[in-house]
């Protein structure tokens, strides 16, 4: 087992045999989560506070879930986005909760590097839920182990992310793991949804649905993250989902064994239809949600053994 991290904070960091370390782990636990008692002692005894500063369903419930089947005893703050008064009240927060002895802090913000601040100020280890645009890592590794389990493998692969990719921190954190992994990674969208730099991150762009998703193993659709945009990025919803949103015509010119993918929440009729959403034989939506509480079993688990073996 390879994992040095005292926190998650980003993919960025990993190196992809801590990527697959947790990934490894995470399988045994998706066994555990299947058995009809499921309960291990990896947190025995720890304290896991979750902070989610923005709205949040799968996420929130997935690390509450995770904490709860090892053992830990697990709060939830109840913070509410009109509550943040930026800044100094995120640092004030994280003081008071780190005089509580926390040991895992899984904290979600809607400011990107709010949560690396967080950590730099607790002595607990910390869990990025989500920060801004920037990064998302359990997603990405959810994910990660989803397309492992479901292609059998994690490389050479070719992988459309689509829609919505300049205000998504999941596409930010995917495209870091797939890439450190050796996929091939395309963008596809409106490009006024694709943020300029995106050409230097070692992937293809494309704005035409068709020609992006031809030929691909893994169709990865996004929602329009509308409460970060400002207005004008698209003409309408209706014309966004004749042009970009995945129904069985353009899903046609990916391979015939490719996957579709969502993080959720999904706005059907938008970025996806509901048919496809639905279509088992396509669909791994569902199985995402069920690798969600495996992955973040396996990464709080391998941070609670660092600070344990910091301790000693
Ligand atoms: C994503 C998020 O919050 O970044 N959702 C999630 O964690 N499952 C994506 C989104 O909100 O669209």
């Amino acid at each position: 087992m390879t994992f040095r991290g005292k926190h998650l904070l980003g993919i960025e960091p990993l190196h992809p045999v801590e990527i697959i370390t947790i990934l490894d782990l995470a399988d045994e636990y998706v066994g555990l989560n299947r058995a009809s008692v499921k309960h291990a002692d990896a947190l025995t005894g720890l304290t896991q506070i979750n902070m989610f500063f923005e709205n949040s369903t799968r996420t929130q419930a997935s690390f509450e879930l995770a904490g709860m089947r090892l053992g830990a005893d697990v709060m939830n703050m109840q913070m509410q986005a009109s509550s943040i008064k930026k800044g100094e009240t995120l640092i004030d927060t994280a003081l008071t909760l780190n005089a509580m002895h926390p040991d895992l802090l899984v904290v979600r913000h809607p400011h990107s590097g709010a949560v690396d601040l967080l950590a730099q100020k607790v002595n607990c280890a910390v869990l990025n839920a989500g920060d801004g645009r920037h990064e998302h890592p359990t997603q990405a590794l959810l994910d990660a182990l989803t397309i492992r389990r479901s292609k059998g493998r994690l490389h050479r692969l070719n992988i459309a992310i689509c829609g919505d990719i300049a205000h998504s921190r999941v596409a930010r954190s995917n495209i870091l793991l797939l890439g450190k992994m050796e996929n091939r990674v395309r963008l596809v969208g409106p490009p006024t949804l694709i943020p300029s730099g995106a050409a230097d991150w070692g992937v293809e762009v494309y704005d035409d649905m068709a020609k992006g998703l031809e030929g691909c193993d893994v169709v990865m659709m996004l929602r329009l993250q509308k409460e970060r945009m400002d207005g004008g990025f698209i003409p309408s919803e209706r014309e966004y989902y004749h042009r970009y949103g995945l129904d069985a015509g353009k899903l046609a010119h990916a391979k015939e064994d490719a996957i579709v993918m969502h993080p959720g929440p999904m706005n059907r009729g938008v970025e996806i239809d509901g048919t496809i959403a639905d279509d088992i034989n396509r669909s791994v939506i569902q199985e995402q949600v069920e690798m969600g509480v495996a992955v973040r079993m396996a990464a709080m688990d391998l941070l609670a053994r660092n600070l344990r073996a910091e301790a000693a």
